[in-house]
């Protein structure tokens, strides 16, 4: 399995603080069946900056420490870019890196709105040649309760990546009940793990999996690995037409 999405590298955001440590995650992720993960540390989150030229000696020396210790993981390198108003540039530059040195940028949201610079910004870094994923948009809560702006970043050629623990049992009612729409209304594209260590946040993505193929439909877990494999080759994704979500009306008698 590929995991597009993971915070593994040592001491470089609320991940591992130690190599022992990230070693010790890493094998978690391939004990869980993981082979391949994009390690996406935060940038600009209010708590982290991680420019590329950090992230890139790190991945290198980590897949050495790997190979030493026998751990079959293969590390590749990415980052979580929360919105900001020079993504262009950082991109332009390398202080804001793609994933696996492809055309998909991670770009993540703060946890309530949604910037009113947002929909200019992705049309902006689309006419370079990127392609925005928007990270977990089931934990921001403009896009829960206006679905509506969601689906129009989509429909204009964002794509979007859920997580694993969202669709589990571990979050609200309310966000499985969001993600599991966003899945049946085409209006995601990839599951990942955004593991952070090898307990609270950990590796579950084959768990995710399981339950979007036994309870949601098993073409949509297929077409998430296919995804996955396909951005690490920098090909083309598989996307369906996206829908509404349409919220039901309460009837009543006033
Ligand atoms: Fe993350």
């Amino acid at each position: 399995m590929i995991d597009l999405h993971t915070h593994i590298l040592p001491g470089i955001d609320d991940g591992p603080q130690s190599v022992e440590e990230a070693l010790d995650v890493a094998a978690s992720a391939a004990a869980n069946g993981v082979s391949t993960v994009v390690a996406t540390p935060h940038h600009r989150n209010g708590a982290f900056t991680n420019p590329g030229d950090a992230i890139l000696p790190l991945v290198h020396s980590f897949n050495q420490e790997l190979k030493a210790k026998g751990v079959p993981l293969t590390v590749l390198a990415g980052q979580e870019n929360r919105i900001h108003g020079d993504l262009l540039d950082e991109l332009r530059d390398g202080t804001a890196i793609t994933l696996h040195h492809s055309r998909y940028v991670f770009i993540e949201f703060p946890s309530v709105e949604v910037p009113a610079y947002a929909k200019q910004l992705f049309f902006d870094i689309q006419m370079e040649g990127y392609v925005p994923i928007i990270v977990h948009p089931e934990r921001n809560k403009t896009f829960v309760e206006q679905p509506e702006k969601l689906y129009q970043f989509v429909k204009n050629g964002a794509l979007t990546q859920i997580t694993a623990r969202s669709i589990l049992n571990r979050s609200s009612k309310r966000v499985r009940r969001f993600t599991e729409q966003l899945i049946t209304h085409h209006l995601t594209h990839f599951m990942s793990s955004d593991a952070h260590n090898a307990g609270s946040r950990p590796f579950d993505l084959k768990r995710g999996y399981d339950v979007v193929a036994d309870e949601i439909g098993a073409h949509y877990m297929e077409t998430f690995q296919l995804n996955a494999a396909r951005i690490l080759e920098n090909k083309s994704v598989l996307v369906d037409r996206p829908e509404r979500i349409k919220k039901k009306r309460i009837m009543g008698l006033f």
